[in-house]
């Protein structure tokens, strides 16, 4: 058996002279002469030079084994971008461990590879510079995660895969049982339930680096399977596990920047939505959303006859061009906006808008003072209701100036006070904004009495809070209900019958009973925290085994057919698809 002695990317000037064995593979060859060849050999710390003789038949991604002696390299052959870029093996003998057909895609050097081919060779993947770091971060990353939580006195705990339905709002995988056929496993959406009943338990600090499983449409920040830190806490309340999680963020944040963020920021769900119009607000820039209702409450403009008129103004914007503003109102209009109205400000302060004849010389005077509009800006302006005014201003705010992913630094914001109920749906009921088991503000709760309206339903503040980076969600929690009545009394709302909250809660409702301590928790995706802090679009690209776009695995083939004896034994039948 071949002994390494060394690492490829270890190698220094400090080992000329020293003769060593480095193992890895064939990242390039080069003839060098009629005799010589260089092959650079790679392994998992980088790449080494090393001068081979030419009778070896060696290619790209063989497995070798090199023996030889560190040297410097010849000054005018010294390659700056490498580590080891001043030193090579010389004299080398090679044994070659394994032989490689050529590789679908090359793997050293920054080639776009279309993504289905890269998870149909992920093994080959891996090996490229960029999904070696990244999985390396990762794994620091859980490692600063678990030091922090460690070091609070957390305990982990492992709750199970093959569970009853958790209410997160997205479809279950369900997983059939054998030993009762027509009966189904659900795969967990989050360890939400089994966490609450830790706290029943007295384990009074859990967390867990879970495994979660969601059926949903997949996007760049989302997959079937993604893993979360999971944590709850007793005998505490908001504030206190926004303090515990900051602290795994903040330590996994320096495991891979080397500098710990400072205090995170906490900003109330209404400034978020009035500033930002959104409520996981990207704070590393500004184009801020500016109250503009006031400016038009007697206008004569049909269009801005609205409960809610807003503006944002780009500085030194007003080069844009028609064709460009067309195309903006176009995307405003997808995202359900009536129209958008853009102000030019010219070199001497006159303003050019389309529709600056319908507003009175002291609207325009006006407006201008709220955005604090000078020569050379442009402002965008929105009318409809509030909810409608923020979404689309803030949608236009992310088109104007979102940064790319790796610019702008890593700014963490606290999100509060989030409203317990998001929307009313057709049916009349409200639909939660957190899940279930969130607590409504104390002072609130007057609001939820038996004859609650919607609209003084839509006012409830809920104690659940988001945690969000660079404007990607990262992570929710809340203060839960620990009282058997109130949850009653929300799932009523929510138009859970009893019969079926029984069904479907029943053992937490039944834990209740038996002393429950007031908790509180919260989950961050690990798999969007590591691609924001390594610089990274889709969350695919830090996780191992990913499944394409289309919610498939290339590599496996997954989902794939069983056969009929299974099919059988689980007392299925697939019926064909519907047409
Ligand atoms: P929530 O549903 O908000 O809360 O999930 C918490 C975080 O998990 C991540 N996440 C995902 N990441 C990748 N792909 C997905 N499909 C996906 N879905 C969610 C996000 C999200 O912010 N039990 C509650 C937490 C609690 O109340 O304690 C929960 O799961 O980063
Ligand atoms: P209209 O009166 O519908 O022809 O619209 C006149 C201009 O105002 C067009 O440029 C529209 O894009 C714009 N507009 C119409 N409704 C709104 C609205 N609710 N908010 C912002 N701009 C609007």
């Amino acid at each position: 058996m071949t002994i390494r002695t060394d690492y490829c990317g270890r190698l220094s000037v400090d080992d000329i002279g020293k003769t060593v064995t480095v193992c890895g593979w064939v990242s390039k060859r080069r003839e060098h002469g009629e005799f010589l060849a260089f092959v650079d050999l790679r392994d998992r710390t980088g790449m080494i030079q090393c001068v081979v003789d030419h009778a070896h038949d060696i290619r790209s991604e063989y497995v070798l084994a090199i023996t030889g002696t560190v040297r410097e390299r010849p000054a005018e052959t010294v390659n700056e971008e490498l580590s080891t870029g001043s030193i090579e093996i010389g004299d080398a003998t090679v044994e070659v461990l394994s032989q490689a057909e050529p590789p679908p895609f090359q793997i050293s050097g920054r080639v776009e590879v279309d993504e289905t081919i890269r998870i149909r060779h992920r093994y080959l993947d891996l090996r490229t510079g960029r999904m070696q770091r990244n999985l390396r971060s990762r794994a620091l990353i859980n490692s600063a995660i678990r030091r922090a939580m460690d070091a609070q006195e957390f305990v982990e705990v492992e709750t199970p895969m093959l569970i009853a339905s958790t209410p997160e709002g997205a479809r279950d995988f369900v997983v059939p049982s054998r030993l009762t056929p027509g009966s189904f496993y659900a795969l967990p959406q989050s360890p939400q339930l089994f966490k609450q009943l830790c706290m029943v338990g007295g384990i009074d600090r859990y967390y867990q680096i879970a495994r979660c499983m969601r059926d949903e449409d997949l996007r760049a920040d989302r997959q079937f399977e993604f893993t979360q830190l999971d944590m709850e806490m007793s005998f505490v309340d908001g504030q206190d596990v926004r303090a515990v999680v900051s602290e795994a963020v903040s330590e996994a944040a320096e495991s891979i920047t080397g500098e710990r963020p400072g205090l995170i920021p906490e900003m109330s769900w209404l400034e978020a939505m009035n500033r930002f119009g959104s409520d996981k607000p990207d704070i590393r820039f500004g184009l801020e959303l500016v109250e503009l209702t006031d400016v038009f409450a007697n206008t004569d403009f049909n269009a801005f006859k609205a409960a809610c008129i807003k503006g944002i103004k780009v500085e030194g914007g007003s080069e844009i061009g028609r064709n460009q503003l067309d195309q903006l109102t176009d995307k405003a209009k997808s995202w359900g906006a009536k129209g958008l109205v853009w102000v030019k400000v010219g070199e001497s302060g006159e303003v050019n808008s389309p529709v600056a004849k319908f507003m009175s010389e002291e609207e325009i005077s006006n407006l201008l003072a709220a955005m604090g509009a000078v020569a050379g800006d442009i402002c965008y302006l929105i009318a409809d209701d509030w909810r409608q005014t923020v979404h689309v201003l803030g949608l236009l705010r992310l088109e104007l100036g979102k940064p790319p992913v790796n610019e702008g630094g890593f700014h963490f914001l606290w999100v509060v006070d989030f409203p317990l109920f998001e929307d009313i749906d057709g049916e009349g009921n409200p639909v939660p904004a957190h899940h279930p088991f969130t607590m409504p503000h104390e002072d609130d709760l007057e609001l939820l009495s038996g004859t609650a309206e919607p609209n003084d339903l839509l006012r409830v503040r809920s104690q659940a809070y988001d945690l969000v980076l660079n404007g990607w969600e990262l992570g929710s929690g809340s203060v839960r209900i620990h009282r058997r009545e109130i949850q009653q009394q929300i799932f009523g709302l929510l138009g859970i019958s009893e019969e079926e909250s029984q069904q479907k809660f029943g053992f937490l409702m039944d834990a209740f009973r038996y002393g429950a301590p007031p908790h509180a928790g919260f989950a961050f995706g690990i798999d969007r925290l590591v691609a924001l802090l390594v610089g990274e679009e889709n969350i695919r690209e830090v996780i191992a085994f990913p499944k394409s776009q289309s919610g498939t695995d290339p590599l496996t083939e997954a989902p794939t057919p069983i056969d009929q004896t299974q099919l059988d034994e689980l007392g299925l039948r697939v019926l064909p698809p519907a047409t």
